[in-house]
């Protein structure tokens, strides 16, 4: 069981990683875990040229794919562009979180896969910052704001705060019907758990990376591995014995500094030593620090300053 995240097949050199993306054997499954791309065609190229090769590709949305781009002749927004997604993947055959959870019975399983759509909820605060909306007077304050602010409707719902309850809701309810004694693969774009965050160049763009209230589910919910994207730091972490992997290729920009931008770390079985080629970064390591650009994340002067750049002082 192979995963990748953050395709984001806009750039041809991705398209390209893509292309080049194959399984090891036909049993393969691939865990694509969002941002695949920003359009909607671009999502069904990346996706239908993955699902004609693995034996079965299992598919969460990233902030990217429910993005109501500009450029993008699908209009809808919210729900409905969600709704779309899954139908685009059904056709494809790819698995979303709106379908039963496949079971894994290949080496390392059996484990239930278990695709989370779940969004973020600005609970990633800074220490003593107790609401959303003090947190995001702070960041903007700073001159940060993630792209989703002005790109990512969650309609009908009046926030993305109320869509993560909703989808939290949901979401547990049909992990907690799951067999107690069956692990699990928690699949998702974003981080479920603050940790990872740690790292971030500006602290503030954690607000727009999870939820507190996700903390315990890798424990509860019996996870052989957690699977995350998103934050483009490819890195490996392990929090109560359960391995937290992210699997994210991320910019041109970004992966052209790494050895194998096209490795796909391998989650079941369980490996205990890195493989040719295979990088393990530890907490706090510099490299693979994000370095958000328009994609994802915005920072703006503030009035009389420079712009402070990505390469400025802050960590
Ligand atoms: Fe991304
Ligand atoms: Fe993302």
């Amino acid at each position: 069981m192979l995963a990748v995240s953050d395709l984001h097949v806009r750039y041809e050199d991705n398209r390209a990683v893509v292309e080049a993306l194959r399984p090891a054997s036909d049993e393969d499954w691939l865990l694509v875990a969002g941002d695949v791309g920003d359009h909607m065609a671009d999502v069904e190229w990346a996706l239908s040229t993955l699902a004609s090769r693995f034996s079965r590709v299992v598919w969460v949305p990233g902030n990217h794919e429910l993005w109501t781009h500009p450029d993008d002749p699908v209009r809808a927004r919210g729900v409905a562009r969600y709704e779309a997604l899954v139908r685009l993947c059904r056709s494809l055959g790819v698995t979303t979180p709106e379908d039963p959870y496949p079971v894994w019975h290949g080496a390392g399983g059996p484990a239930v896969v278990v695709p989370l759509f779940l969004l973020y909820d600005y609970s990633f605060r800074r220490p003593g910052v107790r609401s959303a909306e003090e947190a995001l007077r702070l960041a903007d304050e700073a001159g940060v704001v993630a792209t989703d602010e002005f790109l990512l409707r969650p309609d009908p719902y009046a926030s993305v705060v109320e869509w993560c309850r909703a989808r939290l809701r949901l979401t547990a309810a049909r992990l907690d019907a799951l067999p107690a004694d069956l692990p699990t693969v928690l699949v998702s774009h974003f981080p479920l758990v603050r940790e990872p965050t740690e790292v971030l160049r500006f602290p503030d763009f954690a607000l727009w990376c999870g939820t507190e209230a996700t903390a315990d589910w890798p424990v509860r919910y019996r996870a052989a591995a957690v699977v995350y994207g998103h934050l483009h730091i490819p890195r490996l972490i392990r929090k109560q014995g359960v391995p937290h992997y992210e699997v994210s290729l991320g910019y041109p920009r970004e992966w052209s500094r790494r050895a194998d931008p096209g490795h796909t770390p391998r989650v079941l079985p369980e490996f205990s030593a890195p493989g040719p080629g295979e990088r393990r970064l530890g907490p706090g390591s510099d490299e693979g620090r994000p370095r958000p650009g328009a994609g994802e994340f915005r920072s703006r002067p503030r009035s009389g300053e420079e712009r402070p750049g990505f390469g400025g002082g802050r960590s």
